[in-house]
Order: structure tokens, then C-alpha cells, then sequence
């Protein structure tokens, strides 16, 4: 965003050159970051100074699963195209951004049953369960399901986008069909299977894993750094879910959620699912 040309004042001595500070209408970095935009979005539904904290610190995990999902389906669509560096490419960026989303649980992670009650009931019934970037991040890992798009039955645009999500391969689908391209054996069944619905772990797929991880031939190596990039993001994913039941437990202990589940109990049933099951138990056969 920076480029060069004789500044008036900077032309004496050894002055380093200073920046512009002209500009015709809105700065260039205005439009390009849309800080203006971006900064005024924060609305506090309580006077609890501590809410902003809450607010920000969810807006900022939306923009980052926001990022996630685009580099999920760059990977999703190069392996589709038999590109797997590209792919490899954007999983390693999106291990990176995970990094940094989990990172960004520090200002929630400490906070007692009184502080987080100063906001909760302006929050009425949100929850990030209605939080609909995140389910397309599920949907890309192969945890489908059509009953998460109820509550966006008001909403099109976001409607469109995870109807598409839902019908669209998941990324471990178009790992699993590259995978049968280069030769390993995935059944008809695993490849043809329903789009819509959560993938199951196969046995054959662990047995195709198991292989890879214990005999992968000369030209296969990529494929272990495939199984691993695979692992990285399903270990975060993990981590992520982990440190959101970790903050919930301490937030609020066992009382239900703001979205009307049981809380605590049944965020432990979601964060005991394995991401990539066949990555996981395939390790024991090795
Ligand atoms: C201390 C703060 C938080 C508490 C106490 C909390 C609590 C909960 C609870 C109890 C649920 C279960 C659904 C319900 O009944 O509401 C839930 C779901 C969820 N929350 Fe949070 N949450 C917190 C912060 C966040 C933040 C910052 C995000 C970022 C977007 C977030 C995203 C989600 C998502 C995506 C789900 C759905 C998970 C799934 O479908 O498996 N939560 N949360």
C-alpha cells in the first residue's frame, strides 16, 4: 500500500521520508480495510464494561472462521483438480489461523460465574451454536447435518450458503477421492455415499491410512504429508472445542445454555467427537 514520491518536507538533511497525509477522499487503506466499517460494529446490549471483551472477542472468531472455511475449500477444490501442493498449501495456512482463533479464547478464559452473569441475560437467546460460519467449518470437516440449517430459515443469503455447504463434498471427501485416484482403496460406498450426512468412520478407510502411514511406496510420501496436515487441523479443531468447553465450565458451570441446550454436557458430547476418525485410529495399527 505504499508507494513512492518526492515528499515536500522530507527533502532536507537525512530526514527519513515521512507518510502522506494527503488524500482526496477516504484513505487508501480505508478502502481497502474497511477499518471505519469494521470498528463500528460493536454494539453492547448490556452497560457491563466487560461485555465488550465478549462481543469483540466472538466477532473476531467469526472473522477467522471466515478465513478458515476459504482456505478449507481452496484445499477442498485444488485435491478435486489433483493439485495436492496447493492444497497442502492452505491446510498449512489454516493450521496457522487456527493457531491464532485459539489463541484468541485468552480474554474469555477467566471469566468468573458474576462477570459473565453482568451480560449474559442481555443475550437473551443467542448462541454460537446459531453461529452459521462455523457451521460450514463442520459441514467442510464432514459433520453434516440438515437440522442446522432451521435456525437460518430467516436469513437467505446465509440459508443459500449452508444449503450449498450441506450438498457440496465435504474437504475429507475430496481427500478420500483423491486418495482412491492414487490408487488406494476406498469403497464405492465411502465415495458415492449421501453428501448430506455426517461421514461415518469405514474400517477400509483406516486399513488405507494404516498403509499409507506404515507402507507408503516411494512416490507416496506427499501422502503422509497429506494424512499429517489432516491430523494438525483435526488436533486444533479438538482444541478449539476444548478450550470453548473449558471457558463455558468455568463462565457458567452447569447451567443451561443461552441457545437452550443442557451446557456444559452437551458441548462435552460435541467436543468427544474425532475429527477425521480414521486418521485417528489408524495410528494404532502401525
Ligand atoms: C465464556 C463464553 C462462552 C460461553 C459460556 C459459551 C457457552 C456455550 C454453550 C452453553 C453452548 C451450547 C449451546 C447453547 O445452549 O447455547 C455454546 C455453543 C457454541 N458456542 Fe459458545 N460460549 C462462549 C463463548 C463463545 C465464543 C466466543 C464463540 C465464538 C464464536 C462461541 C461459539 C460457539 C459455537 C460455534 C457453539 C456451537 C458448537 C457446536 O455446534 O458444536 N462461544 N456455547
Amino acid at each position: 500500500m505504499s508507494h513512492h514520491h518526492d515528499a515536500p518536507d522530507a527533502q532536507h538533511g537525512n530526514e527519513p521520508e515521512n507518510p502522506f497525509l494527503d488524500f482526496q477522499g477516504t484513505t487508501p487503506y480505508e478502502d481497502y480495510v474497511q477499518a471505519d466499517v469494521l470498528t463500528h460494529l460493536q454494539h453492547p446490549l448490556s452497560d457491563d464494561p466487560g461485555e465488550m471483551a465478549f462481543l469483540v472477542t466472538t466477532q473476531v472468531m467469526e472473522l477467522w472462521f471466515t478465513v478458515i472455511v476459504h482456505e478449507w475449500q481452496t484445499a477442498a477444490q485444488a485435491l478435486r483438480g489433483d493439485d495436492l501442493p496447493t492444497a497442502l498449501a492452505a491446510l498449512k495456512r489454516s493450521t496457522y489461523e487456527m493457531e491464532s482463533l485459539n489463541a484468541s479464547w485468552k480474554p474469555l478464559a477467566h471469566l468468573t460465574p458474576g462477570q459473565f452473569n453482568a451480560y449474559r441475560s442481555a443475550l437473551g437467546e443467542g448462541s454460537g451454536f446459531q453461529s452459521a460460519m462455523y457451521r460450514r467449518l463442520e459441514f467442510l470437516l464432514g459433520e453434516k447435518s440438515a437440522s442446522m440449517l432451521v435456525p437460518h430459515r430467516g436469513a437467505p443469503r446465509v440459508h443459500a450458503e449452508l444449503e450449498k455447504a450441506l450438498t457440496e463434498p465435504s474437504l475429507y471427501d475430496e481427500v478420500l477421492a483423491y486418495l482412491a485416484r492414487r490408487g488406494c482403496d476406498i469403497p464405492a460406498a465411502v465415495l458415492d455415499r449421501d453428501l448430506t450426512r455426517r461421514y461415518e468412520p469405514d474400517p477400509a478407510v483406516e486399513r488405507a491410512w494404516q498403509r499409507i502411514y506404515s507402507e507408503a511406496k516411494a512416490d507416496e510420501s506427499d501422502l503422509i504429508r497429506l494424512g499429517e496436515a489432516l491430523t494438525e487441523v483435526a488436533e486444533l479443531v479438538w482444541r478449539w472445542r476444548n478450550d470453548h468447553l473449558a471457558a463455558t465450565r468455568r463462565a457458567m458451570g452447569a447451567k443451561p445454555g443461552t441457545g437452550g441446550s443442557a451446557g456444559v454436557a452437551w458441548l462435552e458430547k460435541r467436543a468427544a467427537k474425532n475429527v477425521f476418525p480414521e486418521l485417528w485410529t489408524a495410528r494404532s495399527h502401525v
